[in-house]
């Protein structure tokens, strides 16, 4: 049942590539830069989006908010499902309301969901589950067919609901007319490489290099995650995925915001995963890794393949594949995944069944 795998998680998290193609499978054309998503919404009919969701889904969330703001030019707030429920939100039939749920079955974002539709918001899931409580009660479904996830710590599918992210991103870029065909066309291109890319990032000399990482490291008390821009969810979704499984403490913030506060913790014993991936702010990044290292933190660089110059700073370098930046956090998730799974396996944890935490949280 485990494909031959140790845990559900590591089969999970190789089966990205197959699952990423189910994602985008029949909803890219091409020759229009167009993607086809059968969704009855009209993308005109709404001023802004409200984007409700838990954990790691509330993380692909917001890197949702990124890509439609970026590519739809419409205002997008994300909010943590267990607070929105509770906060009379401010929506009306002018607001498009999408939940982001694996399970479809998570009882916040299944009650905040409820309470949007009171106000007469339109509402959108993107969901993995067929026929689940959530699917019920939206308007119209955006399944990210990411095959059923066992794992209690989600991989692939928060990969793809990035991905449905993307195309969702996409699509009101396209059909709101902020995005031309061109620009369409292209980054259309970029999201068809992602299981190429993802199946490059699995390669055995790439995980090694992770897994010795993660076995240098493993008996840290700490870790701090930083990431910028579309790849700030990916230091977030970074440190999640070490709690959840290893049980070391992790934090993460926008690198920016080190300086306010959390470059405090920085000692000889801190190791900070940047991210540093191909972005038109990787100097700034550069600068932040420069700083961690003045205060003698321990650097681990996700760098993109060939960069020597991010490369150069970082006490460990996790390389991967080089992709555009609006498309990197599903690939940068891999690295992320595996160093948790490592540090866990280090440590000798059960991935499969962390303590204390449920796949599907469907009670308060
Ligand atoms: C993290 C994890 C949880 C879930 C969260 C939402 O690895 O699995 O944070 O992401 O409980 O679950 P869904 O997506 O089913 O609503």
């Amino acid at each position: 049942e485990k494909g031959g795998y140790d845990t559900y998680m590591l089969k999970e998290i190789y089966e990205q590539p197959q699952a990423l193609t189910n994602t985008l499978i029949g909803r890219l054309h091409d020759e229009t830069g167009e993607v086809n998503l059968d969704i009855s919404l009209d993308p005109a009919s709404f001023k802004r989006i409200s984007i409700v969701a838990c954990g790691t889904a509330y993380y692909a969330s917001l890197v949702g908010e990124y890509l439609i703001e970026q590519l739809a030019r419409i205002p997008v707030e994300v909010d943590v499902a267990s607070e929105y429920r509770y906060r009379s939100p401010l929506v009306n039939e002018n607001t498009l309301v999408i939940v982001v749920s694996q399970s479809g079955e998570t009882i916040d974002t299944l009650e905040a969901l409820k309470e949007a539709k009171k106000y007469g918001a339109k509402t959108l899931g993107v969901i993995n589950a067929k026929g689940s409580s959530m699917t019920r009660e939206v308007d119209d479904v955006l399944y990210i067919h990411a095959g059923p996830e066992i794992g209690v710590a989600s991989t692939k599918a928060y990969t793809s609901m990035v991905s449905a992210m993307l195309l969702l991103a996409l699509w009101l870029g396209r059909a709101r007319g902020s995005l031309n065909a061109e620009k369409g066309a292209e980054l259309l291109a970029a999201v068809r490489e992602l299981p190429r890319l993802v199946e490059e990032a699995l390669a055995p000399e790439r995980v090694e290099n992770i897994t010795r990482i993660a076995e240098k490291y493993h008996q840290a008390r700490d870790y701090l995650f930083l990431g910028r821009g579309v790849n700030a969810p990916t230091a977030f979704e970074g440190a999640l995925k070490l709690k959840e499984i290893s049980y070391i403490h992790a934090e993460a913030y926008a690198s920016g915001e080190m300086k306010h506060g959390p470059i405090a913790l920085i000692d000889e014993h801190l190791p900070v995963v940047v991210v540093a991936t191909d972005s038109f702010l990787l100097e700034k990044t550069i600068s932040n890794i420069q700083e961690v290292r003045a205060r003698s933190g321990k650097v681990i660089a996700v760098v993109s393949d060939g960069d020597t110059e991010a490369a150069r700073h970082a006490d460990d370098v996790i390389f991967v594949p080089r992709a555009d930046e609006m498309v990197s956090p599903v690939v940068n998730a891999v690295a992320m995944q595996l160093l948790a799974y490592h540090t866990a396996t280090a440590l000798n944890r059960d991935v499969d069944k962390p303590r204390n935490l449920a796949k599907s949280v469907t009670v308060e």
